[in-house]
C-alpha cells in the first residue's frame, strides 16, 4: 500500500528528500511505498538538482497539504510563517507532518504538540537538531530511563564549519561564511547561525526533551560568533584550547515549586584539545548526553547539508509509515514516539550560575599591573587557573586569564573593579572555557 508526501519545499533540505524518496533501490522496502504526490516551491522555473514530474509543482502550500492525496506532509520550508500556520493546518486535517524547522518548533513547539496530540496524529522532528544525527528519538525513547543531568554539543554545522576553518587554515570569517551558504548549510538568513539563535533553537528543543518540559527560548542567554576576533581563536589554541561555539542545557536542581531549575545557554566556548567535542569540526556536529544511570554518551556526524538533513526526514517518514503499515494509529498514540511533557522547568538568571572564564585584558605594560588584577579577582573569591602576558609593545600589554569555576555574580564583579583598575585599558574579551 503506498502513502502518499506532500513536500512543504523543494531546497536544499527538500531536494534531498526527493533523491532518496525517487531512488529507493538498496533503501529500506518501506521507502518505496512512499509516494510524492505534491510539492510546494516558490519558484516553479528554479532548476531543480532532481528530476520531478513538472505537474507535481505547486506555488501553493494550502493545496499540497489540502490534497486528499497526501497522507503525510513534510515541512522542509523555513521560517516561521506560513511554516506554522501550514502545520497546523496539516493536523487539523488529520494529516501526520514531519518537519526540520527548528525555529517552529522551539517557539510554537507546544502549541503545535497539542493539536497534534488533540487529533492523534505525530509531528516529528528529528531532522531538526544535529542534521544527520539521531539525537531527538534517542532522546526521547532510548535514555528515557535516565536522569538527565546535561546535554551539550555542537549543534551548528555552519558555525563549526566556519570556526574549523578559521582555526585550522586562519581562513577570512566572511568567505568561509560564503562558502557554507554555498553548501547549503546556512540558514536563509545566516544571522541566525552565526548569531547563536539557530543554536539556541535547538538546544531549547533537546533541553524540553530531556527535561520533559517547554523551555522559554526567549530566556535562553545566546551570544553568537559574530563579535568573536581571530585574536581569542589564537591565543586559546596556544593555550591548548579550541573555540566552539557550544550550546548546553544543564539541570541544577528542582524549585521548592517543583519546577526544574535548567542553565540552558549557547556561547562561544574555550573546549580544553583534549576533549571529545574539541576534535568535531567542519559541519561536523556532537551532542554529548550525561545522565544517570547511562554516564556519558556522544552523538557525532554532519550536522546540516541535503543528504544528511533528507536522512534524517525520511526516517521520521518511515516511522508515520510503519505505523500506518500496521493499521494507524487506532485512536491513540505511541507515547514514546509523541512528544510528551510531564514536567514544569525554569531558566535559572545567569549571575547565579557557575563557569570557567577567559579574560582578554589589555592593559600598560609596568609592574604590578598582573598583581593589581589578581587581587580584584581574589577580593571576589574568583579562583584564578592561570594568568599570562601574550603580547606586549609599545608600553602595551594583552593579558589572559583563564578562571576556575565562578559564580556569574561573582565574576561580574572581580571583571568591573578591574575595568576600573589604573593600567588597565579594557576587557578585551570574555568567552566561557569548559
Ligand atoms: P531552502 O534551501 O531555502 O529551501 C526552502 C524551500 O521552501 C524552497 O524550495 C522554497 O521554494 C520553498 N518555499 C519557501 N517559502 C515558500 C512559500 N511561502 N511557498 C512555497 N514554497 C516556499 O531551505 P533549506 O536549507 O532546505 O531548509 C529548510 C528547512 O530545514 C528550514 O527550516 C531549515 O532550518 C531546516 N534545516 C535545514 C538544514 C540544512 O542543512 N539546510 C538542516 C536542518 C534543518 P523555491 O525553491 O522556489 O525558492
Ligand atoms: N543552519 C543549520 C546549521 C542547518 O548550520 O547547523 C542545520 O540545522
Amino acid at each position: 500500500m503506498t502513502i502518499g508526501i506532500g513536500l512543504l519545499g523543494l531546497g536544499t533540505v527538500g531536494a534531498g528528500v526527493a533523491e532518496i524518496l525517487t531512488s529507493p533501490g538498496g533503501r529500506h522496502p518501506l521507502v518505496a511505498e512512499l509516494e510524492l504526490r505534491r510539492i510546494a516551491v516558490r519558484d516553479p522555473n528554479r532548476p531543480r538538482p532532481v528530476a520531478l514530474p513538472p505537474e507535481l509543482l505547486s506555488t501553493d502550500p494550502e493545496e499540497v497539504v489540502n490534497d486528499p492525496s497526501v497522507e503525510i506532509v513534510v515541512e522542509v520550508m523555513g521560517g516561521l510563517e506560513p511554516a506554522r500556520s501550514l502545520i497546523l493546518a496539516a493536523i487539523a486535517a488529520g494529516k501526520s507532518v514531519v518537519t526540520a524547522n527548528k525555529a517552529v518548533i522551539a517557539r510554537h513547539g507546544e502549541e503545535i504538540a497539542d493539536a497534534a496530540a488533540r487529533q492523534g496524529v505525530y509531528v516529528l522532528i528529528e531532522a531538526a537538531v544535529g542534521g544527520g544525527i539521531p539525537i531527538i528519538e534517542p532522546l526521547k525513547q532510548s535514555l528515557g530511563g535516565n536522569r538527565i543531568q546535561r546535554v551539550s554539543g555542537i549543534i551548528n554545522g555552519t558555525t563549526n564549519y566556519i570556526l574549523s576553518r578559521m582555526t585550522d587554515e586562519g581562513a577570512a570569517y566572511t568567505e568561509v561564511l560564503a562558502e557554507a551558504q554555498k553548501l547549503g548549510y546556512a540558514e536563509a538568513d545566516p544571522a541566525a547561525d552565526v548569531g547563536g539563535h539557530d543554536a539556541a533553537d535547538k538546544i531549547a528543543i533537546l533541553a524540553g526533551l530531556a527535561y520533559g518540559g517547554s523551555v522559554e527560548r526567549s530566556l535562553i542567554p545566546t551570544v553568537g560568533i559574530s563579535d568573536l576576533q581571530a585574536r581569542d581563536v589564537s591565543y586559546a589554541s596556544q593555550l591548548g584550547y579550541r573555540v566552539k561555539l557550544l550550546a548546553v542545557a544543564q539541570h541544577l536542581g528542582t524549585a521548592a515549586d517543583g519546577s526544574e531549575c535548567l542553565d540552558v545557554r549557547v556561547h562561544p566556548t574555550l573546549v580544553p584539545s583534549d576533549h571529545p567535542l574539541a576534535v568535531v569540526n567542519g559541519v561536523n556536529n556532537a551532542i554529548l548526553v550525561e545522565g544517570d544511570p547511562v554516564g556519558r554518551v556522544m552523538f557525532y556526524g554532519p550536522g546540516a547539508g541535503a543528504g544528511p538533513t533528507a536522512s534524517a526526514v525520511v526516517a521520521d517518514i518511515l516511522n508515520i509509515a510503519g505505523i500506518r503499515q500496521m493499521g494507524g494509529t487506532g485512536g491513540g498514540l505511541d507515547p514514546l514516539l509523541a512528544a510528551s511533557r510531564w514536567r514544569r522547568c525554569s531558566l535559572v538568571e545567569t549571575s547565579r550560575t557557575s563557569h570557567r572564564n577567559y579574560v582578554r585584558l589589555q592593559t600598560s605594560d609596568q609592574a604590578g599591573v598582573i598583581g593589581r588584577i589578581g587581587s580584584c579577582f581574589g577580593h571576589e573569591d574568583v579562583s584564578i587557573q592561570s594568568i599570562v602576558q601574550l603580547e606586549a609593545s609599545g608600553g602595551q600589554a594583552e593579558i589572559v586569564v583563564i578562571t576556575h569555576e565562578v559564580e556569574e555574580a561573582r565574576f561580574q564583579a572581580a571583571l568591573a573593579a578591574i575595568q576600573a583598575l589604573s593600567g588597565v585599558q579594557s576587557v578585551a574579551a570574555c568567552l566561557r572555557t569548559l
